[in-house]
């Protein structure tokens, strides 16, 4: 007896999930990037595969070894994640974005090194497109999770970013709380919901935090009878 959780619970699903962070050029020599260790989403590729479900994580630079059989598509920049995903959403049953895009990139990408001289104390930057929004405004049968990242306030941004990227679950964390965010191995995330319920979750091990994020998927995929 394996509870909800059977190992072939997601054979035959289609899976894209999305990590790590994006690099941004602004010469061959320097990018703008954040912290993120890509460890959530290859904890959630991970589960998904044990779980039989065909998976393909789309990764930003990051220091660890992908899951064993699962397809990776390798990418650094925003425009490149979003390419990548845009062309494998058609197929998929559902999408996991964990990834920390770059929300702004240089507008002009040096193609030689550029060289410090007096005055020049600013950068010029241009908004990347936002992947999940796109996602959302194009999804059909598709469930969509996202991911927010937040310092404070993070019940009233989580539920914004909700609606306004028509996803069907945010899961949010302070990555300032002590044991979540960035780089470690647990997570403290609350899961918000479209039908409006919050559930928040005690800190637990990204591996722990991944089964219980595919297993609220597997709900929501069961209740689209699917
Ligand atoms: N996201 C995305 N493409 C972007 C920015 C964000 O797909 N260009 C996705 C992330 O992968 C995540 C979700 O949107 O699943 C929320 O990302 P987050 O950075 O928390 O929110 P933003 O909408 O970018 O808002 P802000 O950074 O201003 O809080
Ligand atoms: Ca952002």
């Amino acid at each position: 007896y394996f509870g909800n959780n059977q190992a072939n619970q997601l054979n035959g699903k289609k899976v894209l999930i999305t990590a790590g962070p994006t690099r941004e050029k602004i010469d061959p020599v320097r990018f703008i990037s954040n912290h993120s260790s890509g460890k959530m989403g290859y904890a959630l590729a991970a589960e998904a595969k044990r779980q039989g479900a065909d998976v393909v994580l789309v990764s930003g630079p990051v220091q660890i070894p992908a899951p064993s059989g699962v397809e990776i598509v390798k990418v650094e920049s925003a425009e490149e994640m979003y390419n990548a995903v845009l062309t494998r959403f058609d197929s998929a049953d559902f999408v996991i974005k964990t990834a920390a895009v770059a929300d702004y990139r240089p507008k002009i990408t040096h193609d030689y090194k550029v060289k410090k001289q007096a005055g020049d104390t600013t950068i010029e930057f241009e908004r990347t497109k936002d992947i999940l929004f796109e996602l959302g405004q194009r999804k059909t049968k598709q469930i969509l999770v996202g991911f927010a990242a937040e310092t404070n306030n993070v019940e009233e941004y989580a539920r914004k970013k909700l609606l306004a990227k028509n996803a069907d679950m945010i899961v949010a964390n302070n990555v300032k709380a002590s044991g979540a965010g960035f780089g470690t191995d647990t997570n403290i995330v609350t899961l918000f919901k479209r039908n409006g319920t919050m559930t928040e979750l005690p800190l637990m091990s990204k591996t722990a935090v991944a089964e219980k994020i595919i297993e609220e998927i597997t709900a929501l995929l069961k209740e689209m009878n699917k």
